[in-house]
């Protein structure tokens, strides 16, 4: 018996674009350092997908993650969105969970229920809530006036 669909599940075929969108952007990849590409795709509450790769840099630390370079395309075209899904692909011989610095990113944007799937690119996903990456992220609400003690 197929168990029912909740309202925050996403369907096959729509998970099969989001995977391809960040699958396309593996060729895109800038990662002459690491030799290790990421592709990103995001999901927004309206339904649309936004992509990013890895933008590395000789200085290291100024290198960029697939996912802050698909959260820029999401808030350069649309502005701020409450993201779905995240879906990330790699090449390597594991998926890859979004690093720290990623979770807090995808934190600001996440919608209440937000799914991130990962895959490598000849596996099947792996998913978790969003809320399992990053417990009691630190967020908007923090800053809340009403919210001080
Ligand atoms: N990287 C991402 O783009 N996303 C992740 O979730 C993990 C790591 C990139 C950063 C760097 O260009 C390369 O992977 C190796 O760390």
């Amino acid at each position: 018996m197929n168990t029912p669909l909740i309202a925050s599940e996403i369907s096959e075929a729509v998970l099969a674009q989001l995977r391809k969108a960040a699958e396309e952007m593996l060729q895109r990849a800038y990662a002459p350092y690491s030799h290790f590409p990421v592709g990103a795709a995001l999901l927004t509450g309206s339904g649309r997908i936004f992509q990013g790769c890895n933008i590395e840099n000789a200085a290291y630390p100024s290198g960029l993650c697939a996912e802050a370079v698909a959260i820029g395309q999401m808030i350069a075209t649309l502005g701020a969105m409450p993201i779905r899904a995240a879906y990330i692909v790699c090449k390597g011989h594991s998926p890859a969970w979004p690093c720290g610095n990623c979770r807090q990113r995808l934190n600001e944007f996440a919608a209440p229920t937000m799914w991130v799937y990962t895959a490598t690119l000849a596996g099947s996903p792996q998913r978790m809530a969003f809320g399992d990456l990053l417990p009691n992220g630190f967020g908007a609400m923090n800053l809340r006036k009403e919210g001080r003690q």
